[in-house]
Order: structure tokens, then C-alpha cells, then sequence
């Protein structure tokens, strides 16, 4: 066991963040909202660090829903100016120490300076084999699951599947990353219990952390909290105690 109390050997293959209070965080120190989305991009840098050193394999995080789109232009203006902030000092990072950048949500709805940023980012890192990082953009977990509809539909009509086959496992290889893992930790940072539509289909078995904590005051030590409450848990995927216990839920 590591100073930090976390177990190296239990650590979980992939947390899916919703960065959540950075309006609130900015408005308790007399600063525009704006000025909260930007503190947040600290906490990005500060969360993927910390992710990466303790060996975590995928690393998704929430930063524009498809209902964000409903927000006051400037604001929404600000948040689609982040993914630029961030690449341009991460991206040296990221290709330095093997992260793997990944995008989800609807990229024809972002700017193209946006999606080039995105595009760079992605290109430029296809061939690392350390941490995915993935950024969820213009996502929801609904639309996610009926664009994946849409692709299957399609694949029908083209003969080439055939309904009676199609399982679970089948039907998520239509959805936005079909390499995407089930998530194993969510954590939602500014207290709200709720999903937000994020991650829907990959989020059936997770293992749900809420803090007071608001997102630009989040960082490692954080991020340890969550691992270390995940740690605590007992995964039961349906079964029992004493079935999880005998070893029957162990999941390769
Ligand atoms: C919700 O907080 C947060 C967002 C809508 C945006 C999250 C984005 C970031 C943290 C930065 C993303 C960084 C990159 C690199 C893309 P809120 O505004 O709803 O907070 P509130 O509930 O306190 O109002």
C-alpha cells in the first residue's frame, strides 16, 4: 500500500468525471462565471497529472454537454475557447508521457477551430499506449445511444447485421468509442446527485463518488479521496455478498 493509503493493485481501470461547480466557485469570489470555467482548466491539468502518476488507464471527463449549448453566449464562447487553452501546453505533455487523447459527443455541432485543436490532439497521439484521455464535448449519453441506433440502422439496412444476434456487446460497438470501457469510478465534483446524462450506457456498473469539493478546487489529493472511497466499495454486479466474497464477480 502507497503513502496515500490507495491501493496500487485495486485502482480503477477507468474514472468519468463531471466537473461540476466552477460557476459557483467564481460567483463565491466576486468573479465572473467565465473566470470559474477558466480556473477549471487548472483542475484539468492538475486531475490528468495525478490520474496518469497513479495509473489510471482511461480518464474521461465532462466538458460540454449537448444542454450546455442552452447557456449565454459569452459563456458558452468561453467554454469552447478551453480545449485550445489546454492543448496548448498539455499537448507537449500528453505526447511526452504516452497519454492518448480521445474525443466523444457530436463534433459537428463544435466550431472547426475546435475541431482542428481536437483533430491535433487526437492525430498526434493515436500511437501512445499510456493513459486515454478522453474529453466529452457537445456530448449526452442520449444522444450517444441513438446516434449508435442511427450507425446500427444503417449497418441493417446494408445486411450486415442481423437482429436476432445483436447483443450487448455488439450494440456497443456502434456507440461513440466502441474501445471505451465501463466506467469503474464516476466522480461529480459541487455536491449534485445526478447523472447529468453523462456516459449512460458506460456507466451501468460504476462505482458513484459525489463531493462538496467544487471542480477548480479539485486536484490530487481529491482525485486519492474518490480512488480511496472506490477502494472501500464492494463491486456485487447483481450477486451476493458471499457470491463476491467465494470470488463468482471477478470480472477480467
Ligand atoms: C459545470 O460547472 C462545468 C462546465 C459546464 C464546464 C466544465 C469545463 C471545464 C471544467 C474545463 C474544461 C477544460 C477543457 C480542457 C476542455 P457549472 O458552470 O455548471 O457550475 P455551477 O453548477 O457552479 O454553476
Amino acid at each position: 500500500m502507497a503513502e496515500s493509503g490507495i491501493r496500487a493493485e485495486v485502482i480503477p481501470r477507468h474514472i468519468a468525471v463531471i466537473m461540476d461547480g466552477n460557476g459557483r466557485w467564481a460567483e463565491q469570489r466576486g468573479l465572473a462565471r467565465t473566470q470559474g470555467h477558466q480556473a477549471g482548466v487548472e483542475s484539468v491539468r492538475a486531475t490528468v497529472r495525478a490520474a496518469r502518476e497513479l495509473g489510471v488507464a482511461w480518464l474521461t471527463l465532462f466538458a460540454f454537454s449537448s444542454e450546455n449549448w442552452n447557456r449565454p453566449k459569452a459563456e458558452v464562447d468561453t467554454l469552447m475557447q478551453l480545449p485550445e487553452a489546454y492543448f496548448e501546453t498539455e499537448l507537449a505533455d500528453a505526447i511526452e508521457n504516452g497519454v492518448r487523447i480521445r474525443t466523444i459527443g457530436r463534433r459537428d455541432s463544435l466550431p472547426a477551430s475546435v475541431v482542428r485543436t481536437l483533430d491535433e490532439a487526437v492525430r498526434r497521439t493515436r500511437d501512445n499506449t499510456g493513459m486515454n484521455l478522453v474529453f466529452a464535448l457537445s456530448y449526452g449519453g442520449r444522444g450517444e445511444i441513438v446516434d449508435a441506433a442511427r450507425r446500427l440502422l444503417r449497418d441493417h439496412e446494408l445486411g450486415k447485421v442481423d437482429a436476432e444476434a445483436l447483443d450487448e456487446k455488439s450494440f456497443a460497438a456502434y456507440l461513440d468509442d466502441p474501445e471505451l470501457p465501463d466506467v469503474d469510478l464516476l466522480i461529480r465534483t459541487g455536491s449534485e446527485l445526478r447523472v447529468s446524462n453523462f456516459l449512460l450506457w458506460q456507466i451501468a456498473y460504476a462505482e458513484i463518488h459525489v463531493t462538496d469539493v467544487l471542480w477548480p478546487d479539485f486536484g490530487r489529493r481529491q482525485l486519492e479521496d474518490a480512488i480511496r472511497d472506490f477502494q472501500s466499495r464492494e463491486r456485487r454486479y447483481g450477486l451476493t455478498s458471499a457470491q463476491v466474497r467465494a470470488g463468482a464477480g471477478e470480472r477480467s
